[in-house]
This record gives structure tokens, sequence and C-alpha cells, in this order.
């Protein structure tokens, strides 16, 4: 058992303390930030957080004490949209950009999504744990202690099983906890008729994968060229029954009418959203639905269209970032990446950033009662940045702040120089 915690000296203790809801509008501004604070973690799990001279003493001889040496905590990220499971990269595709071709070109010139498929199906369980290990660890070093991850470079029943698998291993292996999505409807398969493969997902795939509870949600690539209207609604119909929550791939490349689609499916976030419109952004809001954004997704594939954060914001939206982590449009695990471009590129204050990264992601995950803010009861997900301001954390842009992270009250991370 690990001893308790005393974590002290921390130049600011940024809690996100309020609500236990998603905050909207000006209640992600407001990050209950204390000065000077201190906080206790006991069996993972925050036993008192506050001012130090309140908290310190509570402190016995039991305790740890863990030195913030005047720098400042966080609760660790929380990144919803992910797809961390994949063989190979496609570092050739980030060449080939760069000389001109767009994502989409290269897609359809066989590269894309299916360049990916190619390796993951031929990557054994083990060869993909050991690479998401890889992967576990970056996400930790950037300060992210939770992820949704999702399987979608399968695209058969055992591959995708296979990769839903290897995913509960790295969720038992590793100090990063996932948060499992089914994406069989990612791309479709080069070696059957696009209505076989809907049938198979509807009629094997989520059967398979609710029987083997490898997945709590499930989400579509809906878009033209992928999956359409009426593929989409019959596959997020028949995993409704099977008792997936929703999320989808909304109005990224084209504006199809993603946002409605989600809304009126009843969809917990819709995600992307690059090209959603007025129209969009109230559809999503009369139906609730969390707006996830993914701006490193857009500066990685070369484009400047980013989402309209802002007005997303007025409409009482409550708006979560995360980083699209994949190895095509957005090959990044780096949560601090997304508070700059949200920054500079959506005009979200860095506030509004903090918030969208941590409590708000936590409750599109179904996790806001146990994770997202450093509150008592929670889980003891922390992190010590190198900064003594949180608004600090996305100004440096491009460094890798943090220097210790916990995880459940565990030691994930710990890159102290001890000056
Ligand atoms: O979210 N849009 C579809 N899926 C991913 C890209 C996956 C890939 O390129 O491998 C995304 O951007
Ligand atoms: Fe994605």
């Amino acid at each position: 058992m690990t001893p308790p915690l005393a974590i002290l000296n921390c130049s600011q203790l940024v809690t996100l303390a309020g609500a236990a809801r998603p905050r909207v509008g000006a209640e992600m501004r407001e990050l209950s930030v204390i000065n000077e604070g201190a906080m206790l973690v006991r069996e993972g799990r925050i036993a008192a957080v506050g001012a130090r001279t309140d908290i310190e003493p509570l402190i016995t001889n039991e305790y740890e004490i863990v030195d913030a040496k005047n720098r400042l905590v966080l609760p660790g990220f929380v990144d919803a949209h992910t797809h961390p499971m994949f063989a190979g990269t496609r570092a050739d595709e980030f060449e080939k950009r760069a000389s001109g071709l767009s994502y989409q070109q290269i897609a359809a010139t066989g590269g894309g999504i299916r360049s990916t498929v190619r390796k993951t199906r031929a990557a054994s369980e083990e060869e993909l744990v050991a690479a998401g290990k890889r992967y576990a660890e970056w996400f930790l070093r950037c300060g992210t202690t939770t992820v949704e991850a999702k399987s979608g470079y399968g695209l058969t029943l055992e591959d995708e099983l296979k990769m839903l698998r290897a995913l509960r291993r790295l969720n038992d292996e590793t100090l990063l906890e996932y948060v499992p999505t089914f994406l069989g409807a990612h791309a479709f398969p080069e070696e059957m008729s696009r209505d076989d493969y809907v049938a198979l997902i509807i009629n094997e795939m989520l059967p398979r994968v609710a029987a083997d509870k490898l997945a709590e949600y499930c989400d579509a690539f809906f878009e033209p060229g992928y999956f359409d209207r009426a593929q989409t609604r019959r596959i997020m119909h028949a995993a409704r029954n099977h008792g997936f929550k929703i999320r989808l791939h909304a109005d990224q490349l084209t504006r199809a009418g993603g946002a409605e689609l989600a809304a009126e499916l009843g969809a917990v976030t819709a995600d992307h959203l690059e090209q959603t419109d007025a129209a969009g952004i109230a559809a999503l809001k009369a139906a609730n639905v969390q707006p996830v954004l993914l701006p490193a997704s857009v500066l990685l594939i070369g484009s400047s269209h980013y989402p309209n954060a802002r007005a997303m914001i007025e409409a009482g939206l409550a708006v979560v970032l995360a980083t699209d982590f994949n190895p095509g449009s957005s090959p990044t695990p780096s949560m601090l990446l997304v508070l700059t471009l949200a920054s500079t590129q959506m005009k979200m204050t860095p506030a509004e950033a903090m918030t969208a990264a941590t409590i708000n992601a936590a409750y599109s995950l179904n996790r806001g009662h146990e994770m997202g803010s450093l509150e008592t009861g929670k889980r003891a997900n922390f992190v010590i940045h190198d900064c003594d301001d949180w608004r600090a954390l996305a100004y440096f842009a491009g460094i890798e702040h943090p220097v210790a992270v916990y995880s459940r009250g565990r030691l994930a991370v710990q890159r102290d120089n001890n000056n």
C-alpha cells in the first residue's frame, strides 16, 4: 500500500472546484485557484485540499512529503478523443503534405487510414501493447492521466477485438487510464462491399464488443466518402440497443450536417466541428451535446480552418478540448500544444481552455465525479508543472512543463532535477 502523501509548497493549486456538472459560459473562466495551496492524498484519492495554513496542521508523520518547490499543481489532463492504438507511423505522409498534397488526396491514393489499417492488421496483440506502452508514456509525460481511446484500424471482427483487448491490457499494465470507444465505422475495408461492412458492424462486431465489455462508447466517421447519414444512423441505433453511448466525428472536412446528426442521435459528444455553422451549434445546444474540439488535427494537416469555439462558448455549450492523437491527422499527445492552439487560433481564454481540457472533458467521459478537478474524494490524478503561474503553461509554448505526474496517487513520471 502506498503511504499517504502531503503535497506542499504549491505556488498555485488550480483545483477547478465548482458545480458538479460540465461548466458553461462564464463558469469556464473560473478555475478556483488556491495560492500557496496544499493537498493530502490517501489511498489514491484526495483527502483534503486547501490553503497551506489549513492543511499543514493535519499532517502526521505517516505522510510522505511531496515538495512542489513553489510550482504549479494542476489536475491531470483528460484527453477525450484519441486513436492511440496503431502499428507503424505515417511520417511519409507528413513529408508528402509538406510537398503540397492534402490529407484527402493522400487518402484517395491508398494512404491515410487504410495504410494504418494494413499495418495494424499485420501486428500481433503483443506488438500493439508494446507500441501502446510507448505512447502511454508520452501522454503521461505531457501531463495527461486519462484518455478516451478508439479502435478503428482493424476493420475486421478479429482485428477490432485485438485492438480493444490491447487497450484493456494497457489499462491494467500502465498508469494511464483508457476509456475505450469502438470505432469500427472509421473507414471501409478494401475486401468487401460497403453494405456488407455495415452489416458486419451491426450483426457481428457490436454484439461481440458489447458481450466482451470491451468499449463504453461507439463512434463513427460521418463524412462524405466515409460513412453516410443512413449508414451512420443504422450503426448508431444498433449501438444504442447494445448499451453503448455515442460520440461522433462530425463536420471535420466538409459541412455535411454532422452536428445535426449528433444531436438527432442523442450523442454525448460531437467531435471536430471545424465546418460547423450557427445552425449546427444551435442543434448541439438543443440536444445538450458536448463539442470536442481538436485544434492539433487542424494544425498538423496543414489547415487553418479551426472550429468556431467562441460561438460555441457563447451559445452555452460545455466545450471540450482533446488531441485527436493518431498517426495521420494529429500525431501529437500534447494537451499543452492543444491549449496553446486554443488560445492563439480559437481565441479561447487560457482559463476556458483549461476547463475544456480537464473538468469538461471528464464529464464528457461520464467521469466528472471521479476526475478533472482537485476536490476531496476524487482520484489523486495531479501534475506538478515547472512554472509558477497557470497562464504560463500555454504561453511558454512547446515546452514539456510537467516535472511530476501522479495517477491515483502513484508517481507515474518524475523529471525533477532537484533544484
Ligand atoms: O479524427 N477523421 C477520422 N479519423 C482521424 C484520422 C485518423 C487517421 O488519419 O488515421 C481524425 O482525424
Ligand atoms: Fe479522431
